[in-house]
């Protein structure tokens, strides 16, 4: 009798105590999270101006941000997301003329015309990667000589950026990385940056669901007439870029069957990581009734769930059920991160043609099945 009273007793107050839990979870939600305002956009610039990180909406996926000229404040961006420091930040300014100040100056005059070209991406998704100005911290660059610039597409982090060079009196680059802990999920929601790194931040942004969904596409500018090569695939695809720039852009191909001159050390194999296992299955597999796995299994895919794919699957989702695949890239990583919060066993992805915004997914679910 005693024993059942005790454990009910015990049960009650664990109730108690995981409704607290959650009630004070909401509460430092409430109080770290903003719409994004005039009023807010104005606070986050005198956060980042006093070296605080913020939690910043971009087209891509949210940043974290901290004011990429002072040492202290982009060393918080390291320790808040656990990431190795020989792992380099992009740097985000309002304007192109911003971010060619950012490159070294012999860079300005060799490379200016390629440059230019792929300007007319900015505001955008693409990050360019060139020589740095002396100017930038190795805290940033972590000590190579290049550094990486991106003009963001966003009307709040464009405001933020601006609000906070009025401030200063100066253009302030702001360093950015995604706002999640390190090699786990990107974040596209600003609840997903308050999950990973509530605590770590002044405050969060809210501007949203990012619209790209996928982090920028990245481009490294060599000083020599060499090729332009795409170390990172985004929503802007190499045959866009080699348009822009009237010759061929080549890429560092994601599964390593040609080696890269050059590596973004952020790009290893495992990144975008869910906690849950997960496999990768060929795009023409049909998902089934009984996948063969022990144990609560989630099957994601591309497209319909039609009529004639097996009904009594219970845990069958799609990343788009358009078909379109820039929703599924805007709704990759959410979906992932809601698998991991429901805790299944196994997740068994079917993948998508590799082609366009295609190849930019793979490439990231390649790396979030990695064991
Ligand atoms: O869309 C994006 O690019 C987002 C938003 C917030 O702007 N940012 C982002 O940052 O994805 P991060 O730190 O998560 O990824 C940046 C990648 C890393 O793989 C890093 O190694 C690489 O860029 N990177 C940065 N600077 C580099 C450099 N100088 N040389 C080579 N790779 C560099
Ligand atoms: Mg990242």
């Amino acid at each position: 009798m005693s024993i059942v009273h005790f454990s009910r007793r015990h049960s009650q107050r664990r109730i108690r105590t995981d409704a607290l839990r959650m009630n004070s979870t909401s509460i430092l939600a409430e109080t770290t999270i903003y719409p994004a305002t005039d009023a807010t956009v104005a606070r986050a610039a005198r956060c980042l101006l006093a070296g605080q990180l913020v939690g910043l909406p971009t087209e891509t996926v949210y940043g974290l941000a901290a004011r990429g000229d002072d040492a202290n404040a982009v060393n918080r961006i390291f320790t808040a997301k656990n990431r190795p420091h020989h792992n380099p930040l992009i740097l985000h300014v309002a304007t192109a003329a911003e971010a060619f100040t950012l490159f070294a100056d012999e860079f300005v005059e060799s490379l200016r015309q390629r440059a230019e070209r792929l300007s007319i991406f900015w505001p955008g998704p693409l990050t360019m990667i060139g020589p740095r100005h002396p100017s930038i911290l190795d805290h940033v660059t972590a000590g190579g000589n290049t550094v990486a610039v991106r003009v963001p597409d966003h009307p709040v982090a464009l405001a933020v950026l601006r609000e906070l060079a009025e401030l200063a009196g100066c253009v302030v680059p702001v360093a950015a990385p995604s706002a999640n802990l390190s090699n786990y999920v990107s974040p596209t929601t600003a609840r997903h940056v308050f999950d990973g790194l509530g605590e770590h931040v002044a405050m969060i942004l809210d501007g949203g669901a990012c619209r790209v969904g996928l982090e920028s596409t990245i481009v490294w500018m060599p000083t020599d007439d060499s090729p332009l090569q795409v170390l990172r695939s985004g929503a802007i695809s190499s045959a866009e870029l080699s348009v822009a720039v009237g010759e061929q852009v080549v890429s560092a191909n994601s599964r390593r069957e040609t080696k890269p001159d050059v590596v973004a050390p952020g790009q290893f194999a495992k990144h975008y990581s869910p906690r849950t296992p997960m496999l990768l299955m060929r795009e023409d597999t049909r998902p089934s009734s009984s996948p063969g796995f022990s144990g609560r299994v989630l099957q994601i895919i591309f497209g319909p769930i039609d009529d004639d794919l097996p009904r009594e699957t219970a845990n069958l989702w799609s990343f788009n059920p358009d078909g379109k695949l820039e929703t599924a890239a805007a709704a990759l990583y959410a979906t992932l991160r809601q698998a991991d919060n429901l805790r299944f066993d196994l997740i068994v992805v079917t993948g998508c043609v590799e082609d366009g915004l295609g190849l930019a997914i793979m490439d990231r679910l390649r790396r979030a099945s990695q064991k």
